[in-house]
């Protein structure tokens, strides 16, 4: 019965260890999902001139991508050691090997959203601006993000 017990436990306790690796990875996504909101569901399209130009919408998402770009060194702090369920892009190993690298590539994105907040004045000025944020995004995501399909 003892034996049983301990099983049992060790069981809940290894599927626990499961959940809760598929929620950091969750977590980690939503926060890149969110990222690709502001960048890309907002200001690439105003860009594009899909939507018209909106300097409230272009402020609130900068300001958005901001608070959430400053967030990502402690975000990745945990290793999942596994991809989000069904995901398109995963998470590199070698984020964790060279967090220290992966950190810093964080800053410059940083920079670039604070010079793109005084610069983006209308679609023209914003697509010089997105282009200098996505250029830094793609300079992380290069090396530490896989395509998974
Ligand atoms: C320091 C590294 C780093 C920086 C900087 C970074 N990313 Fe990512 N990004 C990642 C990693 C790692 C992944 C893969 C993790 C995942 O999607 O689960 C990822 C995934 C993504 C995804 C795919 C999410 C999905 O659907 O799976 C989007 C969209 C994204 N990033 C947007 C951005 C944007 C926009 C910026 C710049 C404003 C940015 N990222 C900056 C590391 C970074």
């Amino acid at each position: 019965m003892k034996r049983i017990v301990i099983a049992v436990g060790t069981l809940l306790l290894a599927t626990g260890v499961v959940l809760a690796q598929q929620d950091v990875a969750v977590r980690q996504q939503n926060q890149m999902k969110s990222q690709g909101k502001a960048m890309y569901g907002v200001i690439l399209k105003m860009v594009k001139g899909e939507t018209p130009y909106d300097q409230a919408a272009v402020n609130a998402a900068l300001t958005a991508l901001e608070a959430d770009v400053s967030k990502i060194p402690t975000a990745f702090n945990v290793n999942p050691k596994e991809d989000v369920v069904n995901a398109s892009f995963g998470s590199s190993q070698k984020i964790w090997q060279n967090k220290a690298d992966f950190d810093a590539k964080v800053p410059p994105v940083s920079k670039a959203i604070a010079d793109a907040k005084g610069t983006a004045k209308d679609a023209a000025s914003l697509k010089v601006a997105f282009d200098a944020i996505q250029a830094k995004c793609t300079d992380c995501h290069e090396t530490y993000r896989i395509k998974l399909k």
